[in-house]
């Protein structure tokens, strides 16, 4: 394996994708990690990561420099190798410029980290600092016009130093430059596969459930979904799913889950039905953060209802992602502004005593991916686009009640249907209808109408922390809009949100 310590850079987890996709295992550890726990891990290299902090701020992020000794690889990145040029007795000073964006690399030495590529190319650089002095045994293996020390090496103790970034696709040779470091340096091995994660994953909660019972949380969401599979390929029947119906899912949804994961699947799931609890618990609220928090509490309620009838439950297991781990204990600001998709039963594991199983926490969202199809998830399972935990309240802009739920549903089927049919799904990050608070006059055969509004959202994007309006085609737009008004009671106009995140967000409440 590969140790990563974070520095903050907001490329630390394409550095962690860049090493898996080489089908090593690698993780992401905080840089107050101790020695111990980092020799307890044996990895094969450490990676230092870049970051936002200058070395010579106070209080900018360290590791235990015992690592220098430990007889291990180590490859600095932009900050990291600040960090270790300054630990080792060189110095780093701020830069007369700020250099960012491409720079051409002139390779000065061709051996370890820079093997086999050409001796110029283009790499990615964001720095403010540079290194004025190398500590002893290194020097210097790459420059750029405006950065002598581009890149270092102790070619002895096998420490490299790269002021730009590998992991980006920017620095064209980047990849080859981190299977160097991987397979040349750190004479890692290539057994990092879906296959042998699940055979781990598989013995480590047969251990640690025993004899034991374990509740989920199904939501039919891609990570609650392969959460639930994995568990059951583990302990079969003592997984216990439970889906909570609130009323709010998208048309056909909620038979779909009982369709596929009872009968197909043949898990032990309980399907409850609460969709009036969670009308009832959301009348005449209008404050979307008010919707939430009743949402939220209501799903807890219904939830511990019927765990309780069961025996011996001691665990309960959630799809938490690597991303969420990483950047809830961040201390450097990272995107905290991520919402989480579990957060829903963020309050049950402390309410009701449960210790808590997460096998996917080491996983990205790709590897999840790649997991449930091996798994046997159907494909248009893993590729749904991500729907919030209080699904349609929180695009009712108003308070939510039976007929607007029916509205929007039937708008929101339409308009999927249509996304579908061209083919658009897959690419867009989210494509959805809000139903909202106005009514507007129209026409119908001789009639005037006073109907709803609905507005229809679709963006691109690769997180959620940003994104961009989609470009639909005008055709489509025109037939989303004609069906809808045609099709669905109580809506007679149609406009299109053309606004991107930030300064908007992407969900409207
Ligand atoms: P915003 O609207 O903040 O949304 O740009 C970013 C992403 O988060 C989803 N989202 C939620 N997911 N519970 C969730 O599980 C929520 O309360 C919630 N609010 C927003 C949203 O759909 C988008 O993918």
């Amino acid at each position: 394996m590969i140790l990563i310590i974070d520095f903050g850079s907001q490329y630390n987890q394409l550095i962690a994708r860049r090493v898996r996709e080489h089908r090593v295992y690698c993780q992401i550890e905080p840089p107050w990690i101790t020695l111990d726990q980092i020799k307890a891990l044996t990895p094969e290299g450490i990676i230092l990561s870049g970051g936002p902090a200058s070395i010579y701020e106070e209080g900018s992020p360290r590791v235990d420099p015992g690592i220098f000794d430990l007889g291990i690889p180590i490859l600095g990145i932009c900050y990291g190798m600040q960090y270790m040029v300054h630990a080792l007795g060189g110095e780093v000073k701020k830069a007369k410029k700020r250099e960012y964006g491409f720079a051409e690399l002139q390779i000065k030495d061709a051996g370890g980290i820079f093997h086999g590529i050409e001796k110029k190319t283009k790499c990615w650089m964001s720095h403010g600092d540079t290194v004025q002095r190398l500590p002893r045994g290194f020097s210097i293996t790459g420059s750029t016009p405006s950065t002598k020390v581009a890149a270092t090496g102790n070619f002895a103790k096998k420490f490299y130093g790269l002021q730009f970034h590998p992991e980006v696709a920017h620095t064209v040779k980047g990849k080859r430059m981190l299977n160097n470091f991987l397979f040349r340096i750190c004479s890692c091995m290539q057994t990092w596969t879906i296959k042998s994660f699940v055979r781990e994953a598989v013995q480590e909660i047969r251990s640690l459930v025993g004899d034991k019972r374990v509740i989920l949380g199904l939501s039919g969401g891609v990570d609650s979904s392969v959460t639930a599979l994995l568990l059951h390929q583990a302990i079969g029947n003592q997984l216990t799913c439970i889906f909570v119906d609130n009323g709010l899912l998208r048309e056909g949804e909620a038979e779909q889950v009982k369709e596929l994961f009872k009968r197909h699947f043949k898990l032990n799931l309980r399907f409850i039905s609460a969709r009036r609890q969670f009308l009832k618990a959301l009348k005449g609220v209008m404050d979307p953060e008010k919707k939430r928090k009743i949402i939220g509490r209501t799903f807890i309620d219904a939830f511990e209802n019927e765990a309780h009838e069961l025996q011996g439950v001691e665990f309960l297991a959630q799809g938490t992602l690597y991303p969420d781990i990483i950047e809830s204990r961040s201390a450097f600001g990272g995107p905290s502004a991520v919402i989480k998709s579990h957060h829903n039963v963020g309050g049950l594991p402390r309410k009701m005593k449960l210790k808590l199983i997460e096998p996917m926490k080491h996983l990205f969202k790709d590897e999840v991916r790649i997991l449930g199809k091996a798994l046997g998830l159907p494909e248009d399972l893993i590729w749904r686009q991500p729907f919030p935990g209080p699904g349609l309240a929180i695009r009712i802009i108003s308070d939510v009640t039976q007929a607007r739920v029916s509205i929007l549903r039937k708008v929101d089927a339409i308009l999927l249907e249509e996304i579908r049919e061209n083919g658009l799904y897959k690419k867009l990050w989210q494509s959805f209808a809000v139903l909202l608070p106005l009514k507007s006059v129209g026409i119908m055969g001789d009639r005037r109408t006073y109907e709803h509004i609905v507005a229809i959202r679709a963006v691109t994007s690769t997180d959620a922390m940003t994104a961009d309006w989609a470009k639909l085609p005008h055709s489509l737009l025109g037939r989303i809009s004609n069906r809808i008004i045609n099709e669905v009671r109580g809506v007679n106009r149609v406009v299109y949100d053309i606004s991107s995140k930030p300064p908007s967000t992407i969900e409207w409440e």
